[in-house]
């Protein structure tokens, strides 16, 4: 398994283009099993998560060809011949289950093994199953797999969700767009990957509003046709190379960044002394010279802080002034990177969903492990703003969400190199 080694110190000076979305990508995706005809994505990321779903898809019947060293996807799912979701593919992948939707509304049945992915909390599945059979479908678990069957199709309903849902609002969508009647979504995600993933399928013909909201509405349609759509910008990406000069000092330009992608995210830097300034190509963030003030963060659902962003916050806050409180509502089991920065000398205390951290003066490089996806990336940018060197153990996950992070960050002088393993 392969490692990566950070040497801690130097100022970060430079630009870093930002990709397309994986968490859009992985939900436009499977948007190609509702049509017969091809659907075009640009600007996707090269992850590894990607790869995944393309095996997915292609076990399903889908052709896909890829272009532009993967950037542009062009998936054709003339033929659907196969209807089980493999447990060997679906494993390695949570966003799996996003081909449950697409696959009822196309072909009146689906089967898919109960999926794998980070280990950040139990993340189960029911909500996905509860909009299938609300909108009609029968279920049965048998065997780690979900049997779903909708003889006569699926049917418009109306469906409240108990709480926010990015993946169980982006199947309602999916599956929705095909079902016969109207379909209402309350409580429903409001993340842009959803505003992405209603424009793509709206481009393929269906009938959609509300999206951005928390009510969704959707007329269904008889057929969907082709389209070609550009992939959204990775908020997530965007975000974490935001603070890589909040740790070094320096500045860098996120080119791509817009700041309505992070609103909250920006607020918050603000409040920890981190300029961020919107040019014609990016964002262009700094530190202030006083350095980093401790905050207070709460992870909440788009349009709030993202969870996804709180490893790479509580990297940055190990050494800022005074007391931050970091406080996890949407995963209970997110703070498996707190040990870890521990290892480099930050003083974390973790009581259920809230971590405390006193700011320390300096971090210190130290042999650390990876333990999920943004967790993973979090240890790199603490090694960037360590002294010493920091060996990062067991980077897959990282390869699953950030294209090329070594070259990215060493174009702006970084010195991070990846140590392959056997
Ligand atoms: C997506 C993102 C992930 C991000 C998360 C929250 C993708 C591929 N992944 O994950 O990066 O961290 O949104 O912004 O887009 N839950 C249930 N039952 C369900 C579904 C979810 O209890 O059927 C719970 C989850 O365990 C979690 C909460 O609901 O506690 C929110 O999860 P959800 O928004 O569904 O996250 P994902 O779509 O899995």
């Amino acid at each position: 398994m392969d490692s990566i080694l950070v040497t801690g110190g130097g100022e970060l000076r430079g630009e870093i283009p930002i990709a397309g979305a994986k968490n859009a990508c992985l939900t436009l995706m499977p948007a190609t099993l509702l049509s017969e005809e091809p659907l075009t994505l640009t600007n996707a990321p090269r992850l590894s998560d990607i790869k995944t779903m393309s095996a997915l898809l292609e076990s399903l019947g889908t052709e896909i060809t890829s272009m532009q060293d993967g950037k542009v996807l062009t998936m054709s799912s003339h033929n659907i011949d196969n209807l089980t979701a493999d447990y060997d593919i679906v494993r390695k992948m949570r966003a799996s289950i996003l081909v449950l939707g697409p696959m009822l509304a196309r072909a009146g049945q689906a089967v898919v093994s109960l999926p794998g992915g980070c280990a950040i909390g139990a993340r189960p599945v029911d909500l996905h199953l509860k909009v299938m059979r609300a909108l009609g479908a029968e279920i049965e678990l048998r065997d780690g797999y979900v049997h779903a069957k909708a003889s006569h199709g699926l049917r418009g309903a109306t469906i409240e969700f108990p709480f926010v849902s990015v993946g169980a609002t982006e199947n309602a969508l999916l599956a929705a767009t095909l079902a016969k009647g109207t379909t209402v979504l309350k409580h429903a995600a409001r993340e842009p990957e959803i505003v992405d993933l209603a424009q793509c399928l709206i481009a393929m013909g269906a009938q959609i509003e509300g999206h951005g909201t928390s009510t969704i509405i959707i007329q269904g349609v008889d057929r969907l046709n082709g389209a070609t759509h550009a992939v959204v910008t990775d908020r997530i990406e965007l975000g974490t190379y935001m603070l890589a000069p909040a740790f070094t000092g320096g500045e860098v330009e996120c080119l791509g960044g817009r700041i309505e992608l992070l609103e909250a995210f920006c607020e918050k830097l603000d409040e920890a002394g981190i300029s961020v300034e919107q040019t014609a190509r990016g964002l262009k963030v700094k530190r202030s010279n006083a350095g980093i003030k401790g905050i207070n963060v709460t992870t909440e659902p788009f349009p709030g802080f993202p969870t996804d962003l709180q490893a790479q916050m509580m990297a940055l806050l190990c050494t800022a002034t005074g007391t931050s409180m970091l406080e996890e509502k949407i995963f209970e089991n997110r703070f498996m990177h707190a040990p870890e920065l521990g290892r480099m000398g930050a003083q974390i205390d973790v009581n259920g969903g809230v971590a405390k951290v006193t700011g320390v003066e300096r971090l210190r490089g130290a042999p650390v492990m990876a333990t999920d996806l943004r967790a993973s990336v979090s240890l790199i940018l603490a090694g960037l703003g360590a002294e010493g060197e920091t060996l990062v153990n067991r980077v897959y996950h990282l390869d699953r969400g950030y294209e090329r992070v070594e070259e990215k960050l060493r174009s702006c002088g970084a010195k991070i190199e990846r140590i392959t393993g056997q």
